[in-house]
């Protein structure tokens, strides 16, 4: 029989947030237009997406394209825009056949109508899978994110339908980007830095931080299988001791 793996048994998170960051980096050692890192990058996400199938990871949010990243050179964003779409014609239905639900969060405004309508028939073809819930942060902020919360709140007190006390964390979580998904429990930034970028401020308020220097293209299972067993030893106390997150635990 062969022995189990080391972290058998151990906490897998039930959501992974993601900055998949070092495409430009990648291509730049090797000479080569920073197009081809991002290309090089969309095989690092059919990976991760694979790894969370594997682990049985239940929701993967990934930051695609910040609310900022439109002030890149346009030849960039041209080539990221051809990425996002080629993608979107090729894996959707193969994601769909593997139970992947898809969504997008940001705003859709600033895309072209091509991109904004197979990101809408991708989350109506995908809607009611359930073993992996694949959410893209496309034109995401997470200042955005927040103000947009607050002008819902704002609207809803402005006719009368909520009390300004009313107004309290639930209600603003409720009205953030994936409120129906529990936060995120992992954060991963590839590339080195060591910031969240505006990325999921509100939904990373306890998550736990993992940071690694290997740039995005190179991720592979290994790399993320270092990050859960990481996250596997982390004692998360969400503002408790240890002695009570112990007496917790103790039926
Ligand atoms: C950051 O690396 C990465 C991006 C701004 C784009 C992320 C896009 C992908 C991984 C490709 C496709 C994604 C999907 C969902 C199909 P960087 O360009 O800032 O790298 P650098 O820090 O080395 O310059």
């Amino acid at each position: 029989m062969t022995a189990p793996p080391a972290t058998a048994g151990a906490p897998v998170p039930r959501h992974l947030a993601v900055i998949m960051d070092g495409n430009g980096r990648w291509a730049q050692r090797r000479r080569r237009p920073r197009a081809i890192g991002h290309r090089a990058g969309a095989r690092a996400v059919n990976r991760v997406i694979d790894f969370c199938l594997e682990r049985g990871i239940g929701a993967l949010t990934l930051f695609a394209f910040s609310s900022e990243n439109w002030g890149r050179p346009e030849e960039e964003v041209g080539a990221l825009m051809k990425l996002f779409l080629n993608a979107l014609e090729r894996e959707v239905d193969e994601l769909d056949r593997r139970g992947v639900r898809v969504r997008f969060i940001g705003e859709r405004g600033p895309f072209a109508e091509p991109i904004r309508a197979r990101m809408a028939a991708a989350e109506a073809q995908t809607l009611r899978n359930e073993r992996l819930h694949l959410a893209i942060a496309a034109s995401y902020g997470g200042r955005q994110d927040i103000a947009a919360a607050a002008r819902a709140l704002a609207v809803e007190v402005a006719a009368g339908r909520l009390r300004p006390e009313q107004v309290d964390e639930a209600a603003v979580g409720a009205r953030m980007a994936l409120a129906d998904l529990p936060s995120p429990d992992l954060f991963i930034r590839t590339g080195g830095d060591h910031r969240v970028s505006n990325f999921l401020l509100w939904q990373l308020a306890y998550t736990e931080l993992w940071f690694t220097e290997t740039l995005w293209p190179d991720v592979d299972a290994g790399v993320l299988q270092q990050a859960l067993d990481d996250y596997a030893g982390r004692e998360r106390r969400f503002g408790l001791t240890s002695a009570q997150i112990g007496a917790e635990t103790t039926p």
